[in-house]
């Protein structure tokens, strides 16, 4: 695929019953490795303040953060849709600041859209991101942002009232103009309702299998990352354990002299006598 996609894509998608898959980077040769498989999202998520700055939580990521790790990204990809996660405080504070950071993504980093966190509340500031011309993609469910207002890292939406107004943000974010909703940690049979109520795409993670489309975090995905593993990630390969034997192994042969060999090393004709004596 060599055409660029665009929101209109991902809402042709989900008409024809086509699943959207996303996946996070936040370096550019994970962003090619991803681009060339075809994965037709690639987000750089603020997951990156635990994934690779050693952050406890998403909270501290700062907006020069997202955007060197969006820029990089950037640079791998050649079809996949880019949308830059927007950390926390970077809209909250004002309209016009959520604007101003937002355009950030798409200018500075050569973003495709933005990604928010929030519901029926944020939608006023999801208004003026659009008005201005930003593609933004919804998030709700488990919101790790806020994670300690949900009263931690919990599935969503498991009782009527939360359930409903969990609906209702959906909603509200389609109205507000979100060309797509990530829905995080909220139960199958709620994400099912969501998925049929609105007609921009659903993502889901830990969200079951009803929804337009799906995402993780790669380094989860791929076994890389081994501080937390959620239950609802699969992992297709098991690289932290590969990655180990492979620097162990390289640290036993560089002891023992046995690397490098003949292969790894350059040849010349020298008199080391000469050289010496010069
Ligand atoms: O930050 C992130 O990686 C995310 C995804 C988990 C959706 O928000």
């Amino acid at each position: 695929m060599n055409k660029k996609r665009t929101v209109q894509d991902f809402i042709d998608m989900k008409r024809k019953g086509e699943k959207i898959s996303m996946l996070t980077a936040y370096d550019a040769s994970f962003a090619a490795l991803i681009d060339a498989a075809n994965i037709e999202m690639i987000l750089v998520g603020d997951s990156l303040g635990n994934v690779l700055l050693g952050y406890d939580s998403t909270v501290p990521v700062t907006m020069e953060e997202m955007l060197h790790h969006c820029k990089a990204v950037r640079r791998g990809i050649n079809q996949a849709f880019l949308v830059g996660d927007m950390p926390f405080m970077s809209y909250q504070v004002s309209e016009q600041e959520a604007i101003r950071n937002g355009g950030r993504f798409l200018k500075e980093a050569g973003c495709d859209a933005i990604k928010l966190e929030g519901g029926t509340e944020v939608c006023d500031t999801v208004r003026a991101i659009v008005r201005a011309g930003i593609p933004v993609m919804g998030h709700i469910g488990l919101t790790p942002q806020t994670a300690s207002q949900l009263g931690g890292y919990k599935v969503q939406g498991r009782d009527a009232d939360s359930a409903r107004k969990l609906l209702q943000s959906a909603r509200d974010l389609e109205t507000a103009g979100a060309f797509s909703l990530v829905l995080e940690c909220i139960p199958t049979q709620l994400s099912e309702v969501i998925t049929s109520a609105v007609s921009i795409p659903t993502i889901g993670i830990g969200a079951g299998k009803y929804c337009d489309g799906q995402v993780l975090v790669t380094h989860d995905m791929v076994g890389m990352f081994e501080k937390f593993i959620p239950s609802f990630v699969r992992q297709y390969a098991s690289l932290a354990a590969q990655i180990k034997k492979a620097v162990s192994d390289y640290r036993t042969e560089v002891r023992e002299g046995t690397f490098p060999a003949e292969d790894h090393s350059f040849n010349m004709e020298l008199d080391a006598k000469d050289l010496l004596e010069e």
